[in-house]
């Protein structure tokens, strides 16, 4: 059987990387994308067999050259899994940094995975995979700019999940994955107060796995979905004061 192609963005750190491990481990060639030079340069010291690296900075890089170098040394590209975020958890800090969040979380996010569709829809086939989250479920007062991009990235997928599914009736088979974790215990996430945490080795398995039976949304871990539920039929004086 023909060995499957994917392409991790943010896959050198985080769940990311976690991700990383779980395709590696499934015989998946993978080329993956980080900011860190020293992580990046470790990576490619280590020699790991199936692994490709590129530095590639998603607010100030030009995208399209990366991947379009990335698929060609992967020679071909099966999955897209977007990873990469910015959380601004716990401090309300203002549009500045806000803003800077928003270019990786909302621009970048846009154009890989509107990237990604083209090229799919040109090759005849391929899944993209976002990582969005819980938090875009509901506003929060502590990181109103975090919530309010994972809401885009969410809705954003279920438009390209719409999309595909028209495609596919017409012989072009794409699928979109959305993954919405709850906590996973990462630098994201410090500081905070966590329940119901993941590692990263476990929300890359299970991740994973979701991509493998090419879920349409995906909660890591899964009881995260009652929450999702809760949150969807709480009345709007309760959501005010969360
Ligand atoms: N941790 C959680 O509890 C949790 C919950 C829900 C959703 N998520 C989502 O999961 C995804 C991964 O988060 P994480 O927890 O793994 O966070 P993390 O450990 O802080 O990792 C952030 C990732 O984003 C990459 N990144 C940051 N700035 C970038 C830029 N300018 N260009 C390209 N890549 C950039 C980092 O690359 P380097 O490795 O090179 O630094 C790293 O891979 C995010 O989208 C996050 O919103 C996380």
């Amino acid at each position: 059987m023909k060995q499957k192609k994917a392409i991790v963005i943010g896959g050198a750190s985080g769940i990311g990387k976690g991700i990383t491990d779980a395709l590696l481990a499934n015989r998946y060639e993978v080329g993956i994308t980080g900011i860190e030079k020293d992580i990046i340069k470790n990576l490619q010291d280590s020699g790991k067999e199936n692994l490709i690296i590129e530095y590639l900075d998603c607010i100030t890089d030009d995208i399209s050259a990366t991947m379009t170098e990335l698929i060609e040394r992967l020679d071909g590209l099966d999955v897209l899994i977007f990873s990469a975020g910015i959380g601004n958890l716990n401090k309300n800090i203002g549009y500045e940094i806000e803003n800077n969040a928003n270019q990786l979380n909302v621009l970048a996010f846009t154009e890989i995975a509107d990237w990604s569709y083209r090229f799919f829809e040109k090759q005849g086939y391929g899944h993209f995979v976002g990582i969005s989250s819980v938090s875009g479920l509901f506003g929060s007062r502590v990181a109103p700019a975090y919530h309010a991009a994972k809401s885009y990235q969410i809705a954003y997928m279920e438009g390209l999940r719409q999309k595909a599914s028209k495609d596919r009736k017409s012989g072009i088979s794409i699928y979109i994955t959305d993954i919405r974790p709850g906590f996973v215990i990462t630098p994201l996430t410090e500081g905070k107060r966590l329940f119901w945490a993941s590692t990263i080795e476990t929300a890359g398995k299970q991740i994973y796995r979701l991509i493998h039976k090419k879920a349409t949304i995906g909660y890591v871990s899964k009881r995260w979905q009652i929450v999702a539920i809760i949150i969807k039929i709480l009345p709007r004086w309760i959501r005010n004061r969360m």
